[in-house]
């Protein structure tokens, strides 16, 4: 490679030499890939897999190898308990545990963990909310110690330190690897669907299940049919006082629209070239919100700008741009790549917005509250929470935190706000929760920080916290209050996602908004607030203060950003994190001494008795009958709704102390509590749960054929009690959300063989043949409503498994009338079917080993 001493591998040569020319053509994605096949895979199949990019072949599996693995402590956690149990099968049956072990470099970062019980408002928030995390997580952080040193190849980031994706952004990707004196570029997969996030600096980064995950650990390729990868031109500027999160918000909106399900999308032209680094990883955090796989920018000088600021060595960043320069990766070479479609955005017709109240992608303009019915009059007594009281108001996620644009734009308003005189209203639980410490560092620079204490968005966490539901206890006396008037209640945070239930079970609704607009939420008060033209407060002439008047201009924060955001606050924050060494060879037993009487680490199941068996997919019963839009927050809810759930009267029976009553999400660990939380979302709308000729929401099915509407696990407990397979029907985007495997896993160990829907969001599908659930497709025009299905009928399913195939879904009605309902066998792949019939991933690997 020029300019060093490393060699690479030459994608375009191999390229040309198959189709001259061709290599030009290609999107950004498909070099990478190009790359990636010429120097790992087997010779013999390696000619096919590059004509597959180059002719856009869509109909063979087409495989990668991910350099590299990065989970946090959720669905990493539960991967590894996955590979330590795999371990005692293995022992079990004689075999030597201590191969299991991960292959593929593989960081963990613990950040999922810590709620905000104590708000940003009050003194020592960070540290108590530390030793909280510390108590109630014991037992996970025992198991994670153990990981690291039990299992070669796993780097702990331990907790306290930031959010993985903007770790990642910010330090652990060096875009171009130099190994062995080969030169190649960065991919991997991480067990979070924002894992695109990185994507912004030209890697491909996708997000996928947590089995997914421990297949690529354990060195296999991750095989996926070619995507469609479709071109997304940005035309225009900003305008003035927009931030990437209004960008990213209306893109959302704009993308789903456009149908970019499962697709890799490439952003080009004017609009992009201009974006910052920040604003870049803002828009690809969101793939997820948008469908799309990945959401790549190619490299150009704003990327190598990014890495200077972020510390990369100097060595490392002309590395990256020589590699890019030479190998085609460089944004202006992409001038010629050809893509299946291109679509085009205005970034100039972005105004100020916000989206909710259940789903990222329903931006509303905040010049339209009113119009939208979600502003409007206040009638209140003094003394009291209005109606649409902001009970929450967070700034939080990677999304947003990794762009210091937006975190000083919210700055810099606290500083103003604070100079006028205005403050938060007391029922707001305000908090600052960055993904890195390095915004601690950049805010005390610019002298941001105490402003944004002053408006109760002191520093909480370096962690996830509201956005992953983790927004903790409220002030009883309010709750109290929320409670008695049964009040509409809202959050408004910059996260990503604000599904019914995710944030807080008090918080009816909640709204996405950039950081600025969260501070200006926390002292309006309530969502039923004109923000752009209703009066925040009074200064102390009488004056009123509206939003304008306290919005930092574009001037004024990217001066700030320029003069506070710099290089030595990164390595100050990494390099000592990084410095931290891998405990390889340490003395330790291969196995885990499984504590008994924890509820978040049990030894799984997977390898033993039904599990490990057949399906038979004969007589089955639906266990739930669902619409459109179900989310893995639906299948298997993570915020803390636990004391009046299965999963809450078990943990009781545990004998968990009650101020230690943690997320679900922290006990995935343990398949005991885990599977209990299956469906256990109180916004959940199953079709079979009719009461009084009404379908009643919540955790509820009905059990056949006895017709009785019961909660949901008393459902699953009696079937699995009858060994009775289940089905379930559903509407279109089943699965969509986050890549947790538990909304298979849950599904699976009740009993559930099949799942047929109008359409599967990519992870959620992966995941389910991963656990052995076959997902089934309807072809067009056909569903639950169109067969008529209530879930009193049985269910067989006919046909050979193999890619795509047409499978027949046999109905048998209770009155005896037989359907045969053609459907799409949803195993994508050779590879996929494979996994199927094994019983899925966990069970092949137990083959591999012995
Ligand atoms: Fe990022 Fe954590 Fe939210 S990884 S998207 S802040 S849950």
């Amino acid at each position: 490679l020029p300019g060093t001493n490393l060699d690479y591998f030459d994608a375009e040569a191999a390229c040309n030499a198959i189709e001259p020319g061709s290599y030009a053509k290609l999107p950004y994605t498909s070099r990478v890939h190009a790359e990636n096949l010429v120097r790992r895979c087997d010779p013999a199949t390696l000619t096919d897999s590059l004509k597959q990019l180059i002719y856009r072949k869509q109909d063979l599996d087409f495989p990668w190898f991910p350099a590299r693995v990065v989970c946090h402590d959720i669905l990493g956690q539960t991967a590894l308990v996955d590979l330590a149990g795999l371990r005692d099968a293995i022992a079990l049956q004689g075999g030597d545990p201590a191969k299991v072990n991960p292959v593929v470099p593989t960081q963990l970062i613990v950040d999922h963990s810590l709620a905000v019980e104590h708000g940003g408002f009050e003194k020592d928030a960070f540290e108590k909310n530390r030793a909280i995390e510390d108590r109630r997580n014991d037992d996970r952080f025992h198991f994670i110690n153990w990981t690291k040193k039990a299992f070669k190849n796993v780097d702990v980031i331990p907790p306290g330190n930031g959010i993985m994706h903007q770790i990642n952004l910010e330090r652990m990707s060096p875009v171009i690897h130099a190994i062995d004196g080969v030169a190649f570029p960065d991919t991997l997969v991480g067990t979070d669907s924002h894992t695109p996030h990185v994507d912004a600096l030209g890697v491909i980064a996708i997000g996928v299940g947590g089995l997914e995950a421990e297949s690529v650990m354990l060195g296999r390729a991750s095989w996926m049919r070619l995507p469609d990868i479709i071109g997304v031109e940005l035309t225009g500027k900003a305008q003035p006082g927009i931030m990437a999160t209004d960008i990213v918000l209306a893109l959302t909106e704009f993308l789903r629209k456009e149908k970019v399900v499962s697709a890799y999308l490439e952003f080009f032209g004017e609009g992009a070239s201009s974006l910052s680094l920040g604003d870049r990883a803002t828009i690809s955090n969101m793939t997820p919100e948008y469908g799309a796989t990945a959401a790549m920018f190619s490299i150009d000088q704003q990327t190598l700008d990014y890495l200077t600021l972020t510390g990369r060595e100097p060595a490392q960043v002309k590395l990256v741009e020589t590699y890019a320069k030479t190998a085609g990766l460089w944004s202006d070479s992409l001038k010629t790549a050809e893509y299946e479609r291109v679509i085009r955005f205005d970034l100039s017709s972005v105004g100020r917005t916000i989206a909710g109240p259940s789903n990222p992608h329903a931006r509303v303009s905040t010049s339209d509250l009113a119009a939208k019915g979600i502003s409007g009059v206040v009638e209140n007594e003094p003394g009291l929470m209005p109606d649409g009281a902001v009970i929450i108001a967070a700034i939080t996620s990677c999304t947003n935190t990794s762009n210091p644009r937006n975190v000083i734009a919210a700055g810099l308003l606290a500083r103003n706000a604070k100079a006028k005189g205005l403050s938060r209203k007391p029922w707001v639980k305000s908090s600052l929760a960055p993904g890195s410490k390095t915004v601690e560092l950049y805010l005390k620079e610019a002298n941001l920080l105490g402003d944004l204490e002053s408006l109760g968005f002191g520093i909480v966490a370096f962690a996830c916290t509201t956005c992953n539901g983790m927004s903790g206890a409220l002030d009883p006396v309010i709750q109290k209050e929320l409670i008695e008037r049964d009040l509409y209640a809202t959050a408004v945070l910059s996260g990503n996602r604000n599904f019914d239930g995710r944030i807080h079970p008090y918080a009816k609704q909640a709204f996405l908004a950039s950081p600025a607009l969260v501070v200006a939420y926390a002292i309006a008060g309530t969502i039923r607030f004109d923000i752009e033209k209703d009066v925040l407060g009074l200064d102390k002439d009488g004056k009123e203060i509206r939003l304008k008047d306290i919005w930092p201009s574009d001037a004024e924060i990217d001066a700030v950003v320029a003069s506070s955001v710099k290089p030595e606050q990164f390595r100050k924050v990494y390099e000592p994190m990084f410095a931290l060494s891998v405990d390889y060879g340490e003395k330790i037993s291969p196995l885990y001494d499984w504590r008994a009487q924890s509820t978040y680490i049990r030894r799984p199941p997977y390898w033993e008795g039904a599990l490990a068996g057949e399906r038979t997919m004969k007589g089955m019963k639906a266990l739930a009958v669902l619409g459109d839009n179900i989310t893995t927050d639906h299948l298997s809810p993570s915020n803390a709704i636990m004391m009046d759930s299965a999963a809450g009267e078990y943990l009781h029976k545990m004998g968990l102390p009650e101020e230690d009553f943690n997320s679900y999400a922290t006990h995935r660990g343990d398949h005991l509590t885990a599977q209990r939380a299956t469906f256990a979302n109180p916004k959940l709308i199953n079709e079979m749960a009719v009461v009084d000729g009404k379908v009643k929401q919540g955790s509820l099915t009905r059990i056949e054929p006895e017709g009785k509407v019961t909660r949901m696990w008393e459902a699953i407990e009696t079937y699995m009690q009858r060994k009775q397979p289940l089905i379930i029907i559903a509407g279109a985007d089943y699965g969509q959300g986050s890549s947790r495997d538990w909304a298979a896993k849950g599904v699976r160990l009740a009993g559930v063989e099949v799942i047929v829907a109008e359409g599967f969001e990519r992870i959620h599908r992966t995941n389910l043949v991963g656990m052995g659930v076959l997902p089934l497709e309807f072809k067009a025009g056909v569903n639950r409503k169109t067969l008529g299905l209530d879930g009193t009928e049985s269910y067989d399913v006919l046909g050979e498994r193999t890619p795509r195939t047409t499978l027949t879904l046999v109905v048998t009605r209770k009155n005896g009338e037989v359907l045969q309902v053609p459907v799409t066998c949803r195993l994508d792949t050779a590879e996929e079917v494979s996994i199927y019939e094994a019983g899925g991933v966990l069970q092949r690997f137990a083959k591999d080993f012995l």
